[in-house]
């Protein structure tokens, strides 16, 4: 076996790929924003017949859910959600401590305050902790269906009902994915969506809704149009809607995501099996629930004293050099997060029992700590990989795991 490839060796593979690409349609992606500019007529204007009401027609019928509704961010997908489910000052809400920062701004951005819950070995909201976090303040959880694992939501939606609390699931990162053949996002109250740059669906920027209520959809399109009335639900607010040309590049994108979900769904059972067969790592734990799945990244946990103490980074940067991919750690958690410290912003300083209830430093979450420091997750491009060529993964762990000790002495 040829030396470790950061240290000068050979690597597994230069194209872990082959042939295999994950379908796009660029194509189609021209031809709507061509349509919607010699339309003229740019916006989302409810009723209207451009880019924007055609996504969201599709979107929604691809998700079967019977709303969708564009706005400007997954952030404000999220915040929008809450506030038409008539949560704000002093309101609880649940929400697991590992998650990118958006899900927990959403929250203090309408003045309720988050409170994190620790997540399990599918790296989401661990539902055997969160009746212990329930308090008479609680109105709603914000499961997080994070990287390539969905949020156990039978047993979420269980403890909703028991407590009469409404559930919004992030879906940022899963695009596609079905729990018990079902479109992800049409579990809960809402589903909110990201269509940012590095998400699989996405228009640069962007988010959206899906919701099953009439009296919701219309709630979320006043909040996004200025509180403007468009049936009986108006709900004050300022501007967040998206352009007519971001439909249209989504247009293109679900075309492709079509075709693309299913592929996904099947290279990422071939890259778990992968993971499964090899030394010192393990898989994230995939709920029976799961009956698609499709995410923005692919996540393992490794584990150091398998591999002499070697230090996780060493180890992400030997997979690396050998696959010829990047490899990182899952977000920080939000109580270790930079991005994440709304107790310094002035507008959030309503009375000091509000500051000090959303100072991050309040929260211990063991679990999510330990992934934050031991996880390895690639972006999603990985799931091109296909199911004939992810034996390369297994084989460049075996690689290093064989060559740990040349690693360690190289790292002293
Ligand atoms: C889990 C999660 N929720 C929400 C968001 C917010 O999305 P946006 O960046 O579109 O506001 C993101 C974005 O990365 C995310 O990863």
């Amino acid at each position: 076996m040829s030396k470790l490839a950061c240290l000068g060796g050979k690597p597994v593979t230069t194209n872990l790929f082959g042939k295999a690409k994950l379908h796009t349609r660029p194509d189609l992606e021209r031809k709507y924003l061509l349509e919607e500019y010699d339309s003229g007529v740019w916006d989302d204007w409810p009723g209207g017949n451009g880019q924007a009401f055609k996504f969201e027609k599709e979107w929604a019928r691809f998700s079967d859910s019977r709303f969708a509704a564009l706005v400007n961010s997954g952030t404000h997908a999220i915040q929008l959600a809450l506030e038409a489910l008539g949560i704000g000052a002093g309101d609880e809400v649940i929400l697991p401590g590992l998650t990118w920062q958006a899900t927990a701004c959403a929250v203090v951005d309408i003045n309720a305050i988050p409170i994190f819950v620790d997540v399990n070995d599918t790296l989401c909201i661990d539902p055997r902790k969160i009746e212990s976090a329930i308090t008479r303040n609680t109105r709603a959880i914000i499961p997080v269906h994070l990287y390539h694992r969905l949020a156990d939501m039978d047993k979420i939606l269980r403890i909703s009902r028991k407590y009469g609390l409404k559930v919004v699931e992030d879906c940022a990162h899963v695009h596609g994915a079905r729990w018990r053949k079902k479109g992800i996002g049409t579990l809960g109250d809402f589903g909110a969506f990201s269509h940012q740059r590095s998400k699989p669906m996405n228009s640069g920027e962007g988010g959206s809704v899906l919701t099953q209520s009439e009296e919701l959809y219309w709630r979320i399109v006043s909040q996004r149009s200025c509180g403007r009335a468009f049936s009986d639900e108006k709900v004050h607010n300022g501007s967040y809607r998206i352009s007519g040309f971001q439909a249209a590049i989504l247009r293109g994108q679900l075309a492709a995501m079509r075709r693309r979900a299913p592929v996904i769904d099947r290279n990422g059972i071939a890259l778990d099996k992968a993971i499964s067969d090899a030394p010192g790592v393990k898989l994230l734990r995939r709920l029976k629930g799961i009956t698609r799945q499709c995410g923005y990244g692919f996540a393992f946990l490794y584990d150091p004293r398998a591999y002499g103490g070697l230090a996780p980074q060493k180890f992400r940067e030997a997979l690396a050099a050998e696959v010829g991919l990047s490899f990182g750690s899952t977000y920080a958690p939000l109580h270790h997060s930079e991005l994440y410290y709304p107790h310094l912003k002035k507008r959030h300083h309503l009375n000091k029992s509000y500051t000090r209830a959303i100072t991050p430093s309040r929260w211990e979450l063991p679990v999510a700590d330990d992934v934050w420091h031991r996880s390895v997750v690639s972006p999603w491009s990985i799931f091109a990989c296909p199911p004939s060529r992810s034996h390369l993964l297994t084989d460049a762990i075996v690689k290093i795991h064989e060559q740990r000790d040349d690693l360690l002495a190289a790292a002293v």
